[in-house]
């Protein structure tokens, strides 16, 4: 492709598309084919983040003001709108995310569904009514809107993630300022561009595109009330401490190591099928991946021999190509990760079953493409068993017992996924009970979290909020509690109360 047809995006700012204040851009490229070229994007800088903060800013002294449900009207089209394009822009999500198309529909469906859920809360947003302790008074709390939202988010979940936190910010009255990973900028811009000819008016969702020049203004600004931020853990704790002087309300969604515990009255067919899907899906690019097996010694051979053939077997290639099963990683930096944590697996000892090595040549000289790897007989303690590698690697650690599966589910420093194949219930409820994770699952795999539930995990995970379902609204909102006292006479709450 000719470079002279490649379209210059540009930001969103006040409700117009605009070059960055630097003048500078940054390239979008496939990452299954690095010579597509998919578009070039602004290389935003501080002065862009003030003039969308500023915008952000002023749009709120209206849209606060807006009727809830009026607000969600505007959602609902944007989520017809989506359910219209979902073809188109799942196509152009492949194209810079990497990941098959079968998941980036999913991806595309994931927002149209939170889309739809959440603009439901425009008629809804309930809060509490209680009775007063006094006579003639009336209590009862709503929920306020905070102001300007800074949404920071990553390329695994290019539209679904960025919905998850907009959609609620924006019905409960909220204007944001957005800045989308760099790897993904055209899915951000797709949804921004539906949104906006959805009918929200000028100023109240801005998008700059950029790196951490953009990010830390978006994080420190006085204006800013609220912080939502999804991707690692090192750079969740960097966002943390920058919004901590001003004290915004910070909300962060960062690692995981998920386990998934297969126990020695497991249906092992449908364990493999779910580590498949947990671990190699999204190429393992999910916060939520499967990247731990503990299996039941009884069974773990007999696990091991199915998973690591079906992992062997499976197509790796272009995401847009129907045959292919496991796309590349998203980027050059992500696979050298991949890469480094197979070393480190190697050096510790581990066995690599199958994988083990990045694919080269032919169909994939020009990709970043990793072999399905798994490890087997992996030590609980070893590195790869304990950090988030954020790839298609997966170790398999045997067990002798639930407790002790449930001990090594638990004993690394994240606590967003885990699950449990068995079909003994009393098994699935006691690992329910004592897994500390945000999410757990019985009989399926860690990943495929559903919309109206919430979603985040504990430990350094997360640090205490929730994202998606009606928890979503805590993050974007905030309580007033009011009391109105139709007494005509001053009554003073825990004192006058003998005499009511
Ligand atoms: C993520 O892993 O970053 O539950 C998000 C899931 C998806 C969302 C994952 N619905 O796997």
């Amino acid at each position: 492709m000719a470079v002279s047809s490649i379209t210059t995006h540009r930001n969103f700012i006040n409700g117009e598309w605009v070059a960055s204040a630097s003048g500078k851009t940054f390239e979008n490229r496939n990452p299954a084919n690095t010579d597509d070229l998919i578009g070039v994007f602004q290389d935003s800088n501080t002065a862009d983040v003030d003039r969308a903060i500023a915008a952000a800013e002023h749009a709120y002294e209206d849209w606060r003001l807006v009727p809830a449900p009026k607000r969600a009207e505007i959602l609902f089209r944007a989520a017809a709108m989506l359910v219209e394009r979902k073809e188109q822009f799942a196509r152009d999500m492949t194209r810079e995310m990497g990941k098959v198309l079968n998941e980036t529909r999913g991806d595309v469906q994931e927002a149209i569904d939170m889309t739809y859920y959440i603009a439901g809360e425009g008629r809804r947003m309930f809060g509490q009514t209680v009775p007063s302790e006094l006579r003639n008074k009336f209590a009862m709390s709503v929920r306020q809107p905070l102001g300007v939202c800074s949404i920071i988010t990553p390329w695994n979940f290019p539209m679904a993630i960025p919905s998850w936190k907009m959609i609620p910010a924006l019905v409960c009255g909220n204007t944001i300022v957005f800045k989308p990973s760099s790897n993904t900028p055209l899915s951000a811009l797709n949804f921004v561009s539906v949104l906006t000819e959805a009918g929200i008016p000028k100023g109240v969702v801005n998008m700059v595109t950029g790196d951490a020049e953009v990010g830390t203004p978006m994080t420190t600004d006085e204006r800013v009330k609220v912080v939502s931020f999804t991707g690692s853990t090192r750079v969740g704790r960097l966002v943390n401490q920058a919004a901590a002087p001003t004290f915004k309300k910070v909300h962060l969604e960062m690692g995981g190591k998920n386990v998934v515990m297969i126990m020695d009255d497991a249906n092992l067919e449908l364990a493999v099928d779910g580590c498949l899907w947990g671990g190699f899906g999204t190429s393992g690019q999910r916060c939520t991946a499967a990247s731990r097996v503990v299996v039941h010694e009884k069974v773990y051979r007999k696990f091991v021999d199915a998973f690591v053939t079906r992992a062997k077997a499976l197509v790796v290639g272009d995401g847009l190509d129907p045959k292919t099963e496991m796309g590349p990683s998203n980027s050059d930096t992500q696979l050298q990760t991949v890469m480094r944590y197979v070393k480190i697996g190697q050096d510790e000892g581990a066995k690599a079953a199958t994988g083990g090595r990045r694919l080269e040549g032919g169909a994939y000289a020009k990709g970043h493409f990793h072999e399905p790897t798994v490890f087997v007989d992996v030590d609980a303690k070893m590195r790869i068993a304990r950090e988030e590698i954020f790839g298609p690697v997966v170790s398999v650690i045997p067990c002798k017992s639930l407790e002790e599966a449930i001990a090594i589910g638990n004993g690394v420093e994240y606590g967003l996924s885990a699950s449990i194949y068995t079909q003994d219930i009393n098994r699935a409820f006691q690992a329910m009970r004592d897994v500390y994770t945000g999410i757990f699952y019985v009989n399926a795999p860690t990943i495929g979290a559903e919309v109206h539930l919430p979603f985040g995990g504990t430990k350094h995970t997360g640090n205490g909020h929730r994202e998606a379902g009606i928890a979503a609204l805590e993050v974007f909102s905030e309580w007033k509690s009011v009391y109105i006292d139709f007494s005509g006479k001053l009554q003073r709450a825990q004192i006058d109360v003998e005499q009511v």
